[in-house]
């Protein structure tokens, strides 16, 4: 299993120093929680630019971008320019349906792969039809908004169902998981099918995140 650290909580004042950390650390993706206070209250998206931009210019680590922001449009373009390893678009976020199979391919053709995320009140029924599509499905375990939440334990059949589903059709798509993952929550994630891992306040608050990455990672049966 893959570990995306989210670098939401990240301070201006250490950033740089904690994307060197997280490097050394070994996270496999850098995961964007790009919001726009109107999909979510919360508005990130100036630090969140500022910080992409930044890690693409000192890492090799790919980026990882979840938007939650109700006008995709607005911010594709420069996320894009980016050439993230993941673009993850809210299910939500498209009233127009047209839309958001544009949406899908316009990300595809410019040669990044995409996502679609669920939060936690959308069943997997609805993003049923655009699996075969995607390269990514992303399950909610928290409410889009805020880091540092409490894991929905709700959520872990939705990642089962998405598991059996693309061992039915013989999808290749990956699962993510994203809110409230930490050292106690990771191992039902995985048991479900979970193939990344998204983690924010269990590694940013540690001291030691490369210990952390390596006990996330590490299977305890
Ligand atoms: C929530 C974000 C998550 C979150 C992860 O809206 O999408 O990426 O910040 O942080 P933790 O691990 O603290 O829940
Ligand atoms: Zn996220």
């Amino acid at each position: 299993m893959e570990i995306s650290t989210s670098i939401l909580s990240v301070k201006k004042e250490n950033a740089i120093q904690t994307f060197y950390n997280l490097e050394i650390a070994k996270t496999d993706y850098f995961h964007i929680d790009v919001m726009d206070g109107k999909f979510v209250a919360q508005d990130t998206s100036n630090l969140m630019l500022e910080y992409a931009q930044t890690i693409k210019h000192i890492s090799n680590i790919p980026l990882d971008i979840h938007l939650m922001v109700e006008n995709v449009e607005n911010y594709l373009n420069e996320y894009l320019s980016l050439m993230p390893a993941y673009i993850t678009i809210h299910y939500e976020s498209f009233k127009n349906k047209t839309k958001l199979e544009e949406t899908i391919r316009k990300i595809k053709q410019e040669g990044v792969k995409v996502g679609i995320s669920i939060k936690p009140s959308t069943k997997v029924e609805e993003i049923k039809n655009y699996l075969h599509y995607l390269n990514l499905a992303l399950v909610m375990t928290v409410e889009p908004g805020y880091g540092g939440q409490k894991f929905i334990e709700e959520m872990l059949p939705k990642i089962q169902e998405l598991k059996l589903y693309s061992e039915k059709e013989e999808l290749d798509y990956y699962i993510e998981v994203d809110g409230g993952i930490n050292l106690d929550t990771i191992q039902k994630v995985r048991e479900c099918g979970c193939d990344i891992a998204v983690v924010g306040s269990a590694i940013i608050n540690s001291e030691d995140k490369k210990k952390m990455i390596q006990d996330l990672k590490s299977y305890k049966v």
